[in-house]
């Protein structure tokens, strides 16, 4: 083959490759370097799959696993359900609840766009409401108001842990008896902070998150019935026999990610004062600058696998810049809002002045289990001088 022929397949070749793989070889230090359980780790659990022959459908590396995270949050068993991933997790969590179909379903402008597929997903339209400033996420209080000048009934809430922060969950109890509105918690980067209640919350398991099995995730409540309607659904509608009892998906967590799950929480402990470790030596290279901002506890009383930064002025373009320039991968995981995409422009939404402030002035830093203090160091560095700060 001629030799330009080869260069033309190469670039081609180059240019199929996901970008987050050419990103990486772009910058000095990466915006995440996930870290699952390692092969060994995993070991006894796989053996096990061997000796059962069970892959799917509840099997008992599932089962356990649902158990365990009900003994990690306090509850008994019979209150975690297991599914594919946190969007269909959501979208199941929703329709039990039977909100009625094509009615609206208002969630924070400011999230990732996996929470209006979800509502989509479940028969739903999204509605975008504008968050609070001081927490980024609705509030139940001022909700009702907002509803009551929403363009089309209401049917659902979807409110959401902005990147695994606390949420006002005895708000949100309230807030569903007084509305009777289906309520469901996007807690997708929340395992760390989540408080399970009656209403159901939805964790992703996700490699990017805390505690990963690669894909994956869990509906939690202490309400037994959503967990039995949540395993009806994201099995076929089947419950008890094969006669479908309710439109459903296929949204099973299979035995092979139940391992990974349970070897990740074997060693959840030293994984937790991993990630707090390297959120306090953030605090510490950032010192008390009034120009820049961790979220409030993040790394004191919770912890998350994402670092998101604010800044006093809306500097976040200034500031990709300066890091990029640096060979730093910054993320605007929510990019501008999960209203501002091709496929969600056209659902009705507030005015979101607070969403468009946020988008501005807030961008990740890398952060992951093992990053060095000294790659924090350059972080905090460029990030400081490029907000003209001082420690
Ligand atoms: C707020 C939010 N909701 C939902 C999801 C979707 O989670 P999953 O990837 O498990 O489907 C994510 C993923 O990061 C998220 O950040």
């Amino acid at each position: 083959m001629a030799y330009t022929q080869l260069r033309k397949r190469r670039r081609r070749a180059i240019a199929n490759i996901a970008p987050s793989v050419l990103d990486y070889c772009m910058y000095s230090i990466p915006i995440m370097r996930p870290k699952l359980p390692s092969a060994d780790q995993l070991a006894t659990y796989l053996k096990s799959i061997d000796g059962s022959r069970v892959y799917s459908n509840f099997g008992p590396l599932t089962v356990g696993l649902e158990n365990r995270l009900a003994e990690h949050y306090g509850l008994n068993e019979g209150t975690v359900a297991t599914v594919a991933n946190a969007t269909l997790g959501l979208a199941i969590a929703l329709a039990v609840q039977q909100p009625a179909p094509g009615s609206l379903c208002a969630m924070p402008a400011w999230t990732f766009a996996a929470s209006a597929h979800a509502a989509v997903i479940a028969g739903l339209v999204p509605y975008f409401v504008d968050v609070d400033p001081a927490t980024w996420a609705l509030d139940p209080d001022k909700l009702l108001d907002e509803l009551a000048r929403a363009p089309a009934p209401v049917g659902a809430v979807m409110p959401v842990m902005p990147f695994g922060s606390p949420l006002d969950i005895a708000g949100w109890e309230t807030f569903r008896s007084k509305s009777g509105l289906a309520v469901v918690i996007d807690a997708a980067a929340a395992f760390d902070s989540l408080v399970p209640a009656a209403v159901p919350s939805v964790v992703s398991l996700h490699a990017t998150k805390v505690l990963g099995t690669g894909e994956g995730g869990f509906v939690i409540s202490t309400d037994p019935g959503i967990r039995r309607a949540v395993r009806m659904r994201s099995n076929f509608g089947f419950e008890g026999s094969r006669k479908a009892q309710a439109p459903a998906f296929n949204a099973k967590l299979s035995e092979y990610q139940a391992a990974v799950g349970h070897a990740a929480l074997d060693e959840w402990g030293q994984t937790r004062a991993e990630w707090r470790d390297a959120a306090d030596a953030y605090r510490n290279a950032l010192g008390r600058s009034n120009q820049v901002f961790l979220q409030q506890g993040f790394g004191e009383s919770w912890i998350s696998s994402t670092c998101v930064l604010s800044f006093a002025q809306p500097a976040a373009d200034r500031i990709e810049q300066s890091l990029a320039d640096c060979h730093v991968e910054t993320r605007r995981w929510w990019g501008s809002g999960a209203h501002d995409h091709p496929a969600t422009a056209s659902f009705p939404r507030t005015a979101l002045p607070v969403t468009d402030v946020l988008s501005r002035s807030t961008l990740a830093v890398p952060f992951y289990r093992d990053i060095a203090e000294p790659e924090i160091g350059r972080v905090a560095d460029a990030v400081l001088a490029a907000a003209g700060a001082n420690r």
